[in-house]
């Protein structure tokens, strides 16, 4: 097909399909041309411009009643577009003031581009540690971004140690994401989705003080988000993909 005549999630489509592989190594060249396409994708490209739109119109100082936008869609939604051993790319939306919680990518390259709406973000890369810590289940971080993203804005990227791997996200309004995974998660090949929260202890040892003098970390405890965390499946409504 002429690149022309390509709907936009097509053209990433393409671009993941020849840059991608399962085990996950891609060269900056690859991730600088997907970015270039993922950068592009508006909200018609995807299906949601009609929940584009109603962001433009909740943003208005004249909007009658923003909680009735919050409160008819509480649960953040997950559409499904594609998914092949070395990628998946979906989108999540997530209604004004919900969070996706804490949560990692371990071992993979993420791509997550704001398609509409604004969201608070919080990333972080863990800390290498030479020496054994000895504190189970909980490991210092270091913070990477926190910050707001309003679209249009160009895509972000996480490596599987830098970047931001452990990132957090937090709606201010309405807003969908697109994320690429490269490779998907994967419980078989030890690629599952774990989620983290602040240890309530600020520094349970302080042996890491002065080894990180001058950046500022966090500790991170493993933990199971409550139950009013949900993600429900959602059908994908924008244009197909030729495969
Ligand atoms: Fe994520």
């Amino acid at each position: 097909m002429p690149s022309t005549t390509m709907s936009a999630i097509q053209k990433l489509y393409e671009a993941c399909n020849v840059s991608l592989s399962e085990n996950g190594s891609l060269s900056a060249e690859a991730v600088d041309n997907i970015r270039a396409v993922l950068d592009m994708i508006t909200p018609s490209d995807v299906g949601l411009e009609c929940e584009a739109q109603a962001v433009r119109i909740w943003r208005s100082p004249r909007a009658l009643n923003r909680k009735t936008v919050f409160h008819s869609s509480p649960a953040i939604r997950y559409r499904h577009i594609y998914e092949c051993k070395s990628f998946s790319i979906g989108i999540f939306c997530i209604p004004a003031s919900s969070v996706i919680p804490l949560h990692n990518h371990p071992g993979m390259t993420v791509l997550s581009k704001l398609v509409y709406g604004t969201a608070h973000v919080k990333s972080y890369d863990w800390i290498d540690t030479t020496e054994p810590l000895n504190l189970s289940k909980v490991r210092p971080a270091k913070v990477v971004r926190d910050g707001k993203m309003s679209a249009p804005c160009g895509a972000m990227v996480l490596h599987p140690a830098e970047g931001g791997n452990i990132h957090a996200f937090k709606a201010i309004t309405p807003c969908a994401i697109l994320d690429i995974l490269t490779p998907p998660y994967s419980s078989e090949d030890g690629r599952h989705c774990s989620y983290f929260r602040r240890c309530p202890k600020s520094d349970p040892s302080g042996i890491l003080l002065n080894r990180t003098k001058g950046s500022e970390f966090i500790w991170l405890e493993e933990y199971q988000p409550p139950d009013s965390f949900v993600i429900r499946r959602d059908l994908y409504t924008g244009p197909g993909l030729k495969l």
